[in-house]
């Protein structure tokens, strides 16, 4: 079975977007050392991998939609320039993108032949995982130290409230 900590934060938690979004990096090493142990075993059971799958494919990437769409543009308004935010943005922005490529691959190892019940995994396909959760691991702990940490003392409750919203609505969750 998955560890608990690999389900999606609670929507209760969008009311305070900063907290869901670290909630949802949580969720995010969680999946990484998943894809380490695939990586590792150079297999996976179908219920893990269709779950990794449907994380790669869905929450993940509504997690980018917030941090491209709602966090980082908020943050780009109200961070200094002495805050130096442009260029760490900027790459984390890059980060995704790259990112979504390599978990688009990951995604096709996974989900290639549904029927069996153990996925094998060759050495490419588990050398590419080990990379991408390394990359993944390295981006979220930036995002913590710098973004998140700059997002609580720059933003203000107007901002938080107008990313709860966005956040919100990407998810299909009334806004209240
Ligand atoms: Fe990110
Ligand atoms: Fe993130």
């Amino acid at each position: 079975m998955l560890r608990d900590d690999t389900a999606s934060p609670p929507f209760a938690l969008l009311d305070e977007p900063l907290a869901y979004v670290q909630a949802a990096h949580l969720q995010q090493r969680a999946i990484c050392a998943v894809l380490r142990r695939f990586a590792a075993a150079h297999a996976a059971s179908r219920p893990e991998a269709d779950r990794v799958t449907a994380y790669l494919t869905g929450e993940l990437r509504l997690h980018h939609e917030d941090e491209d769409l709602d966090l980082y543009p908020a943050l780009r308004r109200r961070a200094l320039p002495a805050d130096g935010l442009g260029i760490t943005l900027a790459r984390l922005g890059e980060e995704h993108r790259q990112g979504a490529a390599m978990a688009d691959l990951i995604v096709d190892a996974l989900s290639a032949r549904p029927a069996e019940e153990v996925v094998q995994l060759g050495a490419t396909t588990s050398e590419a995982m080990q990379a991408y959760a390394a990359s993944e691991i390295r981006h979220l702990a930036l995002e913590n130290a710098v973004v998140l940490a700059l997002a609580r003392i720059r933003l203000t409750r107007p901002d938080l409230k107008a990313i709860s919203r966005g956040m919100k609505a990407r998810r299909g969750v009334e806004v209240t």
